[in-house]
């Protein structure tokens, strides 16, 4: 059974990638801070003893090794998503440093840190694996109030073609998917008024579908690949 580590499982995104593996038999991991929300969660996917869960604070990079680390150890996973995320809630001038880092961390510093942990227990296992990250379509056309998200999210953009070009000898790839505005606890933060000329398909339904073929489809690494209906081009 192929297994898939999934940060911001619980819910969400997050959640509905977790959903579509289980569906096609996967066995997941899921990390959060919630650990009500992560029980339950697992309890709604399909053959609910084959997942797992790990509550940890992903804005705590201190914390990660420990606590990813031992999972590694003797499992062969062959899937990375880093998709936990948190945005700014203000301008960057009102916000104080410890949130401005607790954006960072909880984007960028995290997913770092984990696709290095992974990346070496598949290489370890020879294991041709796989890590995707959900970056934003705010990495390339920023909005007022996100500095913090924003630079997370292009540091995302940067850290997968790196990532992917440094891998690809141990067969390992690295992507990123830009979703646009999705209806999730996150998106309802966002004035919505801003997507009204925008096309309405669901963004997050696709999303899920592309991380599914890109877990088939060997070819392609150090992608950035954009969901977003037309956000960008607008
Ligand atoms: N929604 C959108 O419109 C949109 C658009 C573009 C990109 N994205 C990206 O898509 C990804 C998923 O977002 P979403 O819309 O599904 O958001 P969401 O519904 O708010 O879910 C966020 C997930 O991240 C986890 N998380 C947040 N902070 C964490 C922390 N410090 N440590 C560990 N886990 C943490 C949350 O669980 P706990 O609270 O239990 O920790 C939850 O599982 C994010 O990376 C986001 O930036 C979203």
């Amino acid at each position: 059974m192929s297994k898939a580590l999934i940060t911001g499982g619980s819910r969400g995104l997050g959640k509905s990638i977790a959903d579509a593996l289980a569906l096609k038999g996967w066995s997941c991991t899921l990390v959060a801070r919630d650990e009500p929300k992560l029980k339950d969660t697992i309890s709604k996917l399909k053959d609910p003893k084959q997942h797992n869960y790990v509550p940890l604070d992903l804005s705590k990079p201190e914390l990660i090794e420990d606590a990813i680390g031992p999972l590694f150890i003797g499992k062969d996973y062959h899937l990375l998503v880093n998709c936990a995320g948190k945005t700014d809630r203000s301008l960057v001038v009102n916000t104080s440093i410890t949130e401005l880092q607790s954006v960072i961390n909880t984007n960028l510093t995290s997913s770092l840190i984990l696709s290095k942990l992974a990346a070496k227990a598949m290489m370890r296992r020879k294991i041709n694996g796989s890590i995707i990250n959900i970056a934003s379509v705010l990495a390339e056309r920023p909005m007022v109030g996100s500095v913090a998200y924003v630079t997370s999210k292009a540091g995302m953009v940067g850290m997968t073609k790196a990532l992917a070009l440094e891998l690809t000898r141990s067969k390992i790839r690295c992507n990123a998917i830009l979703p646009g505005l999705m209806e999730t606890d996150m998106g309802e933060m966002v004035n919505s008024k801003l997507f009204d000329q925008l096309l309405q398909g669901d963004v997050k339904k696709d999303v899920v579908d592309l991380v599914m073929f890109l877990v088939e489809h060997e070819s392609i690494t150090g992608s950035t690949l954009t969901v977003d209906n037309g956000f960008t081009v607008r």
